[in-house]
């Protein structure tokens, strides 16, 4: 008789070995979702980020970049380390939210916004007692579309600008994006957008960066503010939130747009990203305005 190892496997055998292995696996599997179902309570509870409310596999995605990180080799060790580190909250954060922005992002969008949207928002003020226009750039980052968006306002205006009440707040759920944005030094590729003469006047260059100058910052202010658990802030004449809500699910989407239609003054406007749609009733309730550059109205 050969020895064993020489022996061929019979089929019942086969078999047998293939449902261990399955059986293995989906322990295995199991293990991996009830460490994560458990992280995924935790994140939520210490850092106040829903993480329900992000598509899964970018979720996951986003986290595994953080285990992989500190070297854990579970997520029930990436746990234990997340509960002792504040600092790894931080990271955390700045992981799950991808924070990549640039000057007049999809030029087209702002010209559109240059040439229609502030002209007619400076124009229906023009005979007001109290010349207000109030503009919300919702997950904006390190704060490039807040100030391209101070710039079209500052150069429309010019000398004018002291009678108007302008009012840009740039909100985003990431701390260190916002205390960059508030700082407003930028590295050269994401001016690629600002030609040479906008940079003098609005920047000052120190080494190989951009500063954003003050004639601009009077009008803008950056906030902390989770857009799907905070209640939204309003009254608002434009809301700009591109490139933020692709990742979330489509539920909260549309319900996010929603807020926003209810956040905007009559005849205000609603921009998203380039690769964003309206979703369900929200499209209903607001009015295509230029449907290439995502750009709605809200008509009453
Ligand atoms: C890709 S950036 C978009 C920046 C800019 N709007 C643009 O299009 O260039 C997405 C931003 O959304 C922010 N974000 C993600 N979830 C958020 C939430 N629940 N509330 C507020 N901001 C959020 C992220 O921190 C990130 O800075």
């Amino acid at each position: 008789m050969k020895p064993d190892k020489y022996r061929l496997e019979t089929d019942a055998e086969k078999i047998k070995t293939e449902r261990e292995r399955e059986k293995i696996k989906t322990e295995r599997d199991f293990e991996e979702d009830s460490g994560f179902e458990l992280l995924k309570r935790v994140i939520t509870e210490s850092t106040g980020f829903n993480c329900e409310q992000y598509k899964e596999a970018h979720f996951r995605r986003r986290v595994n970049v953080r285990v992989r990180a500190t070297g854990s080799e579970s997520y029930e060790e990436y746990l234990k380390l997340l509960r002792k580190s504040s600092i790894e909250h931080e990271y955390l954060i700045k992981a799950l939210t991808i924070n990549v922005s640039e000057f007049f992002r999809n030029p087209e969008t702002f010209e559109v916004i240059e040439k229609e949207v502030v002209p007619f928002l400076i124009k229906s003020r023009s005979d007001s007692l109290v010349k207000s226009i109030r503009i919300w750039s919702a997950g904006c980052a390190t704060g490039e579309e807040v100030y391209s968006l101070a710039i079209l306002f500052h150069r429309a205006l010019g000398k004018d600008l002291d009678k108007y009440r302008i009012s840009i707040i740039g909100t985003d759920i990431d701390t260190i994006s916002l205390e960059k944005a508030r700082k407003g030094i930028y590295p050269e590729n994401v001016l690629k957008n600002i030609d040479a003469s906008t940079r003098e006047k609005y920047f000052v260059k120190k080494g190989e960066t951009y500063q954003v100058l003050d004639n601009l910052r009077s009008i803008i202010r950056f906030k902390r503010h989770d857009m799907i658990s905070e209640s939204c802030i309003d009254h608002f004449d434009l809301i700009i939130c591109r490139n933020v809500m692709i990742y979330f699910k489509k539920e909260i989407q549309e319900q996010l747009q929603l807020n926003f239609h209810r956040a905007l003054n009559k005849k205000g406007f609603f921009v998203i990203g380039k690769a964003e749609t309206l979703l369900g009733t929200a499209s209903n309730r607001f009015k295509p305005y230029n449907a290439r550059e995502r750009l709605y109205l809200k008509e009453n």
